[in-house]
């Protein structure tokens, strides 16, 4: 992959508000309300805080995974890394099912080419659907992202700020001396959460992943409504208390 080391430069379109607004889902077995332009213009954003899910929701979801999701989630040893990915998959299922016109079961999954390699392990893909979407997983919160162009979105906790040190080294160097700039650990983590999860948002959209170094593009640490490198929209998505999410989008 060839991408260009830039800086990523703040858009000048300011119509956006500062963080996008998702739809939170309540839970796995309702249908996604489509309607209402969650997210913003050219996306659309689901949340659901893992913690709500009822485990008989869950049971019933399982029956949609297909083989590799079940051995996926069996190769989790943590419990609560598993369950995160069971709820991402099976929220998935539903809100791809539900934009789809299909039952959660019948969506197929499918993988775009890795713009590194060329091997299908790229941005996931719906087979046979015109749509593209992310999703992003972790403990107490699952994101999902629709778009009708490329996509990638991300969210993460905030992590504590005594292990902040040791984590700055995925940023780059820009984006490490603002957060040891910061004004207070609160504010310090904010900023490499806010970092982190552009980059991943992005490098997902990208469909490389971190098969390119995270160091690589800066992306920032300042709460600014929106960004563009190379094409791609990014911009900061609410979250929970605790938690960060960034969508990245190229329009076609
Ligand atoms: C994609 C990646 C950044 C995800 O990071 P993470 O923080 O562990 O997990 P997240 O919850 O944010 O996202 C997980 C989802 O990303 C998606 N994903 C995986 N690879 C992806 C890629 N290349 N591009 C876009 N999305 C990808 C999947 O839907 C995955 O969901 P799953 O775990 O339920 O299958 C990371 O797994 C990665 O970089 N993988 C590729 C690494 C690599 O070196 N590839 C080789 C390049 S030649």
């Amino acid at each position: 992959m060839t991408v260009a080391t830039r800086a990523m430069t703040p858009s000048t379109t300011g119509t956006h508000p500062e963080l996008l607004e998702p739809t939170a889902l309540t839970g796995l077995l309702d249908v996604p309300a489509l309607a209402g332009g969650a997210g913003g213009p050219d996306v659309r954003i689901w949340t659901l805080d893992t913690a709500t899910v009822p485990s008989a929701e869950l049971d019933e979801a399982r029956a949609w995974f297909d083989a590799e999701e079940q051995e996926q989630a069996s190769a989790y040893v943590r419990a609560e890394l598993r369950h995160a990915y069971e709820v991402a998959h099976a929220a998935a299922r539903r809100v791809l099912g539900a934009v789809t016109g299909q039952d959660p079961e019948a969506v197929t999954w499918g993988r775009h080419d890795c713009p590194g390699c060329g091997e299908p392990h790229g941005r996931p893909r719906v087979e046979g659907a015109d749509v593209e979407f992310s999703l992003a997983h972790t403990p107490g919160l699952v994101l999902v992202a629709v778009a009708d162009h490329p996509v990638g979105v991300d969210v993460e906790r905030h992590p504590d700020p005594a292990e902040l040190t040791g984590l700055l080294g995925v940023l780059h160097p820009d984006e490490v001396s603002e957060v040891e700039q910061a004004s207070d650990p609160a504010d310090a983590v904010r900023r490499f959460t806010r970092a982190w999860t552009r980059t991943e948002a992005y490098l997902k959209g990208v469909g490389i992943g971190l098969g390119r170094d995270p160091q690589t593009d800066y992306l920032g640490t300042a709460a600014i409504p929106e960004r563009e490198i190379d094409g791609w929209l990014v911009r900061d998505v609410r979250a929970p208390e605790g938690f960060g999410a960034a969508v990245a989008t190229r329009p076609r």
